[in-house]
């Protein structure tokens, strides 16, 4: 039998602090309103962290999940990538820390591409699980963005919440016998970045600029126009380049920013919504951790299986964006 050598998603966890704030308890303090935030996003409820709870505590919770759902040891972990925009220090990376708590020696980093961080890190420890770094890569997208927002910006101080989630990616040789031609794990990804949008969402602060870590600034309707606009050209250029239909996709798992920017992108590249997952109501925005919170949660939901053909989307400040195609899962059988 013939094998190929592939990138599975073989685990996933993920975890929400245990604060969940209301709209309501909002609009306490901001002049808002429920009506206001679920009409305008989907958002009903968004958890954040207590003053002593870093990103690297829902990290290493989340990493946690992710190594027992995926059966495996955290020292046979070879690559350990981090995406937050909301680290614990300035330096070094949080996925440092989060190496240390879980315990093994993986090659560790962060990396900054603000909500579309969890898309471009799965990109990158994939190339790096094909180009010989190691059998298997910890992916944790992580986000504390309570600690940069502006309360008195109504805004963008309703739209944002804290969490993490994390999976497994492993290399495997597995038979390339399929019943419905589509290989397993990864599948192709696109993503890109258009610096002369850098303005359009960004902190007012940084360590260069001004020793602070700042607050959320953003043009919400400009995010907006290119949300749609980029989200799906990403992800009809990844169908493309994996030979696949819209049709093909079992589930949308998309960057949990606005439920009416999921009902355009929906429109635009006609897709069915129903195939959307959509944990905003519940999540608020967490980020990098948004897709794999949504992806962790549909699962337990039984909404995904294995074996179903998925397609991650997120874009955030840079402007960065971009969109990945996968099989989930582990084939039935395979060998190593
Ligand atoms: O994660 C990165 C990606 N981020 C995104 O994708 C976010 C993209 N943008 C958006 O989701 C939307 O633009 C927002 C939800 C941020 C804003 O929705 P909008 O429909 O574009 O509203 P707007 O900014 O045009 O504001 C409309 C009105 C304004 O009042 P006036 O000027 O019409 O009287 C705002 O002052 O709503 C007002 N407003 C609020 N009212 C109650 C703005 N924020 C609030 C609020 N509560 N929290």
């Amino acid at each position: 039998m013939m094998l190929d050598t592939r990138i599975l998603l073989t685990g996933i966890g993920s975890y929400l602090p245990k604060n969940k704030v209301s709209n309501e308890d909002l609009s306490k303090f901001i002049d808002t309103s429920d009506e206001w935030i679920t009409k305008r996003t989907g958002i009903k409820y968004r958890h954040f962290v207590s003053e002593n709870e870093f990103t690297s505590d829902m990290g290493t919770k989340a990493a946690n999940n992710a190594i027992l759902d995926a059966g495996i040891n955290a020292e046979d972990i070879d690559i350990i990538i981090v995406a937050t925009t909301t680290p614990d220090n300035t330096f070094p990376s949080t996925a440092s820390k989060i190496q240390q708590n879980i315990k093994c020696n993986a090659i560790s980093f962060d990396i900054q591409a603000v909500c579309a961080g969890f898309v471009y890190a799965i990109s990158i420890g994939t190339s790096m699980l094909r180009d010989g770094y190691g059998e298997k890569c910890l992916v944790i997208g992580a986000d504390s963005m309570s600690k940069i927002l502006d309360w008195k910006d109504r805004s963008t101080s309703v739209l944002f919440g804290d969490g993490a989630g994390a999976i497994i990616l492993e290399k495997h040789k597995v038979s390339n016998y399929l019943r419905d031609g589509i290989q397993w794990g990864i599948l192709g990804s696109k993503i890109f970045t258009d610096g002369q949008y850098h303005d359009l969402l960004m902190t007012s602060g940084g360590v260069s600029a001004n020793k602070k870590a700042g607050y959320i600034k953003m043009n919400g309707k400009e995010i907006f126009r290119h949300a749609v606009e980029k989200l799906s050209s990403s992800l009809v250029m990844c169908l493309e380049e994996c030979k696949l239909k819209i049709n093909n996709l079992d589930w949308v798992i998309p960057h949990q920013a606005n439920q009416r920017i999921l009902s355009a992108v929906a429109n635009k590249v006609g897709l069915d919504e129903n195939k959307i997952i959509s944990t905003i109501s519940n999540h608020g925005n967490t980020s990098a951790a948004s897709i794999p919170l949504a992806l962790d949660y549909s699962i337990k939901n039984g909404e995904i299986n294995k074996g179903n053909i998925l397609a991650f989307q997120a874009i955030g400040g840079g402007l960065s964006w971009g969109s990945m195609i996968l099989k989930f899962g582990k084939p039935p059988a395979f060998e190593k």
